[in-house]
């Protein structure tokens, strides 16, 4: 029996097929629950992308997204690139352009810092940086870790010759800006100039002082949302599946992370920091400083596949939201007691009912 036991110990302790790629790549990889900045994130040389990168593949990750650094230095492109892995870009410093190709032509969009596009999958691009003088740095929230743990293979992930004319092929205005109805998410957009300037719907029912939109690009998979904390309020708890990229765009904060039963996680976040929840675990987002926090999510997107969340419903009508009655008592005053540090003003409404505790 001892043996067996064993074989299965050294079969979960192995790594994974992504992270063997990574090793045999000489991609580096970032562990974790947080990244204090991706922009000052330091970075090696990735020959395959042609540039500087660094995998972040926290506890959160599982298998599914993860979120690559790279950047472009001054006056240079990266190499031409396609791939079965879709991929969300956030410009985080510099200007440049991508170059897009398909069987009908080429596409150029050029962008700056705050810029959001997604390749849309399999599309050959290559990013040139627009400065001679500045690096561009970029982070790409891909699910590439699901692909490689599937196909292993790069000679298939990175040539595959096929194009998805379904979701690209050659149209001039693809990286329209103007946002559109989408069934899977609140809207449809194939690039956003500045994820700081969109205008976010109020969602009281999450959190006071809380506003969010829900982003869908390029007809790929995934999905993501810009969201906003107001100044002395965080939202309520929620829980949902792996691999949701949280980005903080602007603002001051940290989030608390749990399994049920368990240890908070402690993130604490500022502008370009990252951090990932693990699937299942509550989280919170605490906003600290004088101005409203905001938040780029990025998703696996992936409808129908694994436990179906739903982190917008109250825990009391079946959902994976905790009403912030139902919440660890010790959140709020530890709230409280961080607000005070930074002299800012508590603006949570008081609790419906006290907590049975
Ligand atoms: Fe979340």
């Amino acid at each position: 029996m001892e043996s067996v036991k064993d074989s299965w110990k050294q079969r979960a302790g192995k790594k994974s097929p992504f992270h063997e790629w990574c090793d045999n790549e000489g991609l580096k990889v970032v562990g974790g629950f947080g990244v204090a900045d991706l922009r000052t994130l330091p970075l090696e040389h990735w020959e395959r992308m042609g540039g500087p990168a660094a995998y972040c593949h926290l506890e959160g990750s599982q298998g599914f997204v993860g979120a690559m650094a790279g950047e472009i230095p001054p006056g240079k492109s990266l190499k031409p690139m396609r791939h079965l892995y879709e991929e969300q870009i956030l410009i985080l410093e510099g200007r440049g352009a991508t170059q897009f190709w398909s069987q009908e032509g080429q596409v150029t969009l050029e962008w700056q810092a705050g810029s959001l596009f997604s390749p849309p999958l399999n599309t050959k691009h290559q990013h040139f940086n627009g400065s001679s003088t500045e690096p561009v740095r970029f982070v790409a929230v891909n699910n590439a870790p699901l692909i490689v743990n599937i196909f292993k293979l790069p000679e298939f992930i990175f040539d595959a010759p096929y194009d998805f004319t379904n979701r690209f092929s050659g149209q001039r205005d693809f990286f329209s800006s103007d946002f559109k109805p989408s069934d899977l998410e609140d809207t449809a957009v194939n690039f956003i100039p500045d994820v700081e300037a969109v205008v976010l719907n109020d969602h009281p029912e999450r959190g006071a002082g809380f506003s969010r939109l829900g982003i869908h690009l390029s007809g790929n998979s995934m999905v993501g949302h810009i969201m906003a904390i107001k100044s002395g309020t965080y939202k309520k708890a929620h829980r949902h599946h792996a691999g949701a990229q949280v980005i903080v765009l602007r603002g001051k904060g940290y989030s608390l992370m749990w399994q049920p039963g368990g240890d908070f996680i402690r993130v604490d976040w500022q502008r370009g920091s990252l951090l990932v929840p693990p699937e299942g675990w509550y989280h919170h987002h605490f906003t600290t400083s004088r101005e409203a926090a905001r938040h780029l999510a990025l998703r696996r997107g992936l409808k129908g596949i694994g436990h179906n969340w739903q982190p917008s419903l109250s825990e009391h009508d079946g959902g994976n939201m905790l009403e912030h009655e139902d919440e660890p008592p010790e959140i709020r005053r530890m709230y409280e007691a961080e607000l005070a540090k930074e002299g800012i003003p508590f603006q949570m409404p008081p609790l419906a009912r006290a907590r049975a505790n």
